[in-house]
């Protein structure tokens, strides 16, 4: 937004300068009297459509959300998805404990098996054991397979039908949200269009690895409810046919590609490679 709003007086320059029609009414003084004053008029309307053009420019620009702006987005609004797995789920308890309230905030994690141990922890976000993830190819070498199952995560959390939620948001066990701040940063989009929202690496070579504008789960990222509804429909024709790609990330990010969808960068999900 505000990139938009500084590039806004460069492009008005060029319509600021029209000493076009002052010469046009000097040059043409020869003319008889009448086609003088319809050169005037002319000019005069000629001014009235740059004037025109000028408040357009300075004029705010239209909200991203138009006909949602009575109901605002609140913390019930989003369901959290995060992945995890059986073996860090119970040493990740105090990063969750961090943010999830089991009043005001819907989550789940997805484990790759049920976890006796931390299961009876009413104030942890209930846990889900992904489905089986064996029959999808995998081929990078010396990757790690886990990868189709957290990339699963989004169809999984999609397909539980949970009422009412506006947007999907996704992490690891130990990314840490500050609820409140992405409440706002959410509400400023209308989660009935297709957004994908989140940041790329603080780490240069994981960007140039895999995209500048692809974003890094470990930092969290956003999809709107109605993105999210067709990703899940064909997110696993698209873990078939990318069995090459190394991580989860870049597995849902292939996935938007081919919906031509693109990531809207907030600088607020901060993803450190360490
Ligand atoms: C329960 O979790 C703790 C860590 O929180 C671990 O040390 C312990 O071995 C677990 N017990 C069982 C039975 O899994
Ligand atoms: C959550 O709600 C329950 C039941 O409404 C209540 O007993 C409990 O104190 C609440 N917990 C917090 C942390 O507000
Ligand atoms: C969600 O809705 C779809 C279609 O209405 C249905 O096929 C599916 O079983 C539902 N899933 C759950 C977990 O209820």
């Amino acid at each position: 937004m505000h990139q938009r709003k500084k590039k806004e007086p460069s492009s008005l320059s060029t319509s600021q300068d029209p000493p076009m029609p002052a010469n046009l009414i000097k040059s043409v003084t020869r003319f008889p009297p009448c086609f003088k004053s319809l050169l005037l008029i002319f000019s005069l309307l000629l001014n009235l459509y740059l004037l025109g053009n000028l408040w357009y420019t300075f004029a705010p620009p239209p909200p991203i959300i138009s006909r949602l702006a009575a109901s605002t987005t609140t913390r019930r609004h989003i369901v959290f998805a995060i992945a995890s797995s059986s073996l860090s789920w119970p040493r990740r308890e105090p990063y969750v404990r961090l943010w999830y309230s089991p009043n005001t905030t819907r989550a789940f994690a997805f484990l790759d098996r049920p976890v006796s141990n931390a299961s009876s922890s009413p104030d942890m976000p209930p846990m889900v054991v992904s489905a089986d993830t064996s029959k999808f190819p995998y081929t990078f070498k010396g990757g790690l397979r886990s990868a189709i199952r957290v990339a699963r995560v989004v169809k999984e959390v999609v397909d539980r039908n949970e009422s009412n939620v506006r947007w999907f948001v996704f992490g690891d066990d130990d990314t840490v949200f500050f609820v409140d701040n992405l409440v706002n940063t959410l509400s400023k989009y209308d989660h009935e269009k297709w957004f994908y929202i989140g940041s790329n690496s603080e780490c240069y070579e994981q960007n140039v690895k895999n995209s500048f504008d692809m974003a890094f789960g470990g930092g969290g990222f956003a999809i709107s409810h109605s993105l999210a509804r067709v990703l899940a429909r064909v997110l696993d024709s698209c873990l078939t046919r990318y069995p090459h790609l190394y991580g989860s990330d870049a597995r849902i990010y292939s996935c938007l590609a081919e919906l031509g969808v693109g990531l809207t960068h907030e600088p607020g999900f901060h993803q450190v490679n360490k």
